[in-house]
């Protein structure tokens, strides 16, 4: 089984290029691999983590931290490659990074996405009804690390900058 020949670790420096060409791949452009690229480079706390399937970067995840609720984290790009889809890659990376995020103490992750795939991981647009978010709607969505982190908040969810230059 493939994910069994996968190791699943945390981003480093040596492998941004590797990094940028799977987000190239993985959205047929080059927008998401330059909002990684930025904020990966920028002020906010990050968590990345790569699918690495033999030296070769076959997917990767990152979350950023935001302003909003305390200690939150926005989740984007998530990233595989074509020729490795429907393998569970995406959803053993977005698992390992929620882990993560739970494990460094952050409360909850916000994500733009679809609902059905982002539902999985327990993802919920109702939770993010209630916060002034960029993107109102039901791909806007979240999840709670910490009970009470987002559905007892009012107020707004503001994304990092790299996210409005992209
Ligand atoms: C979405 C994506 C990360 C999934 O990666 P993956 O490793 O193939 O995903 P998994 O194998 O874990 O899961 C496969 C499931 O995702 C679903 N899926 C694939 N692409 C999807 C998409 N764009 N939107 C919603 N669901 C999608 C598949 O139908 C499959 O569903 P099933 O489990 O019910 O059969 C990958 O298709 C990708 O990189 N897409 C382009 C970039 C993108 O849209 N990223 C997510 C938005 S930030």
């Amino acid at each position: 089984m493939i994910l069994e020949k996968i190791a699943f670790r945390a981003g480093e420096p040596e492998d941004r290029l590797g990094i940028l060409a799977v987000q190239r791949r993985a959205f047929g452009g080059e927008a998401e691999a330059k909002l990684v690229d930025r904020l990966i480079e920028g002020p906010e706390k990050t968590i990345s983590m790569v699918a690495d399937l033999d030296g070769m970067i076959v997917g990767h995840i990152l979350l950023t931290e935001l302003a909003g609720p305390e200690r939150s984290l926005a989740l984007a790009p998530l990233g595989v490659d074509p020729e490795w889809r429907d393998f569970l890659i995406g959803t053993e990376l977005t698992n390992r990074a929620i882990a993560k995020a739970r494990d460094e103490g952050w409360h909850s992750i916000f994500v733009l996405g679809d609902p059905v795939y982002y539902g999985r991981f327990g993802f919920k647009s109702a939770l993010a009804e209630h916060v002034k978010a960029p993107w109102p709607g039901p791909n806007f969505m979240a999840l709670e690390l910490v009970p009470g982190a987002v559905s007892d908040y009012r107020g707004p969810v503001t994304y990092p900058d790299a996210f409005s230059d992209a």
